[in-house]
């Protein structure tokens, strides 16, 4: 396995969410929560699911960074609350002030499959910083959950009404876990959340 991957410990096939970071031609930073999977030699994979900015952007540069983030709030800002993030752009792609670790990246390939693109990329330089060990509350998970499904939402809608059902119901049952054993920032993420898609 290749270095950066056995630093961080990442097991073959396994789907890591992190913060993908990359800028348009414009030069602009841009931040997305995706999930990547690592292949052998090092190499990983991305699905971008439609015409996503930052798939736009990675066709344009072909570099982009993997942010490795344990705060469940960063990926609750890059949905909803962009603005509270700031980005290093010394380095040949933008990656995210306070992540744990940084892979840069290069593209190597975007193929169309169906509804979704998979982009498979080569790690050009990585850094770690040294973190405290940090115990499992199931809360983040759950808010996790509750943020990945709610950008599901407007697909589900197209799928009719039993299909939308199921996925709020998803999405509540997560943010009863986030409320029964979050702390407060986390169920104030929840409740936002929940206001934003009209749960509550
Ligand atoms: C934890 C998490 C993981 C996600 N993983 C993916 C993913 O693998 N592919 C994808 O297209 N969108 C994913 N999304 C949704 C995108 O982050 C979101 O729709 C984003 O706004 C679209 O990307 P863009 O900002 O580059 O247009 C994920 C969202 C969350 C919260």
């Amino acid at each position: 396995m290749s270095s950066w991957a056995s630093r961080l410990g990442l097991k073959l096939g396994a789907l890591y969410e992190v913060v993908v970071t990359t800028s348009g031609v414009d030069g602009k930073p841009h931040a997305a929560a995706m999930g990547v999977r690592l292949l052998k030699r090092g190499l990983f994979q991305m699905r971008s699911y439609g015409e996503t900015r930052t798939l736009t952007n990675l066709r344009a540069t072909g570099l982009g960074c993997l942010n490795i983030v344990r705060s469940c709030e960063v990926f609750f800002n890059c949905l909803f609350n962009p603005e509270a993030l700031s980005f290093d752009s010394s380095s040949v792609a933008p990656r995210l002030k306070g992540a744990d670790g940084w892979v840069f990246f290069k593209v190597l390939s975007v193929e169309p499959r169906g509804g979704y693109y998979v982009v498979t990329c080569s790690p050009t330089d990585f850094e770690f910083r040294r973190v405290k060990p940090k115990p499992i509350c199931r809360a983040e998970s759950s808010l996790l959950e509750a943020l990945i499904h709610s950008t599901r939402l407007d697909l589900y809608r197209s799928m009719g009404d039993e299909k939308l059902n199921e996925l709020y119901k998803l999405i509540e049952h997560h943010i009863g876990i986030v409320e029964r054993t979050g702390w407060p920032e986390l169920k104030s993420m929840a409740r936002r959340l929940a206001s934003h898609i009209g749960l509550s």
